[in-house]
């Protein structure tokens, strides 16, 4: 059975998806990281049309055009900062993934990939961070049959170990939930 999820190591601006997810910050006005490598490769476009939608609250996400990457949507989702796991951060990540994929399915976007939210510069822990990821993403994809394909892109080899390992662990269930 073929999983829809894909765990790649690579850029996400290079990924040949509908869209892919920008870990961005409140104010949607860009940054370093994903967020910095996003806006540059889209081009000018992308900040102008970020600039219109007033930023975004933590856990939630805002879709924009693609602009001169091949995606032709990109999804500013903003990740909690990580504050010792006492502020609901591991629900507000979840949330993260949940509105993405919804944005993505609401738009007609059948494939997706996501960087590695709130690991960077927001310092949460990659292993909590990576399982709160498949997670939630394989059960949005029970009831989301529009999705046909989500790739996580991590960034760095060790990133890439975390998820390859943490994806084993949980794939007994991702096979009762792999598509037919
Ligand atoms: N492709 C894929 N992943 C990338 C890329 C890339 N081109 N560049 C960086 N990453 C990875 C990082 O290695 C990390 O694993 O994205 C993950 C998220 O890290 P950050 O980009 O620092 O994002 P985050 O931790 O969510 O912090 C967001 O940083 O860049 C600012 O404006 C952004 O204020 C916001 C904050």
């Amino acid at each position: 059975m073929k999983h829809k999820i894909q765990i790649i190591q690579g850029d996400i601006t290079q990924q040949k998806v509908d869209a892919i997810v920008n870990a961005a910050n409140t104010a949607l006005l860009g940054g370093g990281g994903v967020d910095g490598a996003i806006h540059r490769a889209a081009g000018p476009e992308l900040l102008q049309e970020c600039r219109t939608l007033g930023g975004c609250p933590t856990g939630e996400a805002r879709i924009t055009k693609g602009y001169r990457l091949s995606a032709k949507f990109v999804i500013h989702a903003v990740g909690p900062v990580w504050n010792g796991g006492g502020r609901n951060e591991a629900g507000l990540l979840a949330d993260c993934y949940r509105q993405s994929l919804k944005l993505a399915s609401e738009n007609g976007a059948k494939t997706i990939a996501f960087p590695s939210i709130s690991t960077g510069a927001y310092r949460f822990p990659i292993e909590s961070a990576c399982e709160i990821a498949l997670k939630t993403v394989l059960q949005c994809l029970e009831t989301m049959s529009g999705i046909e394909k989500v790739i996580f892109v991590c960034f760095s080899k060790s990133d890439y170990e975390i998820y390859q390992r943490t994806f084993e662990k949980l794939k007994p269930s991702a096979d009762k939930k792999a598509v037919q």
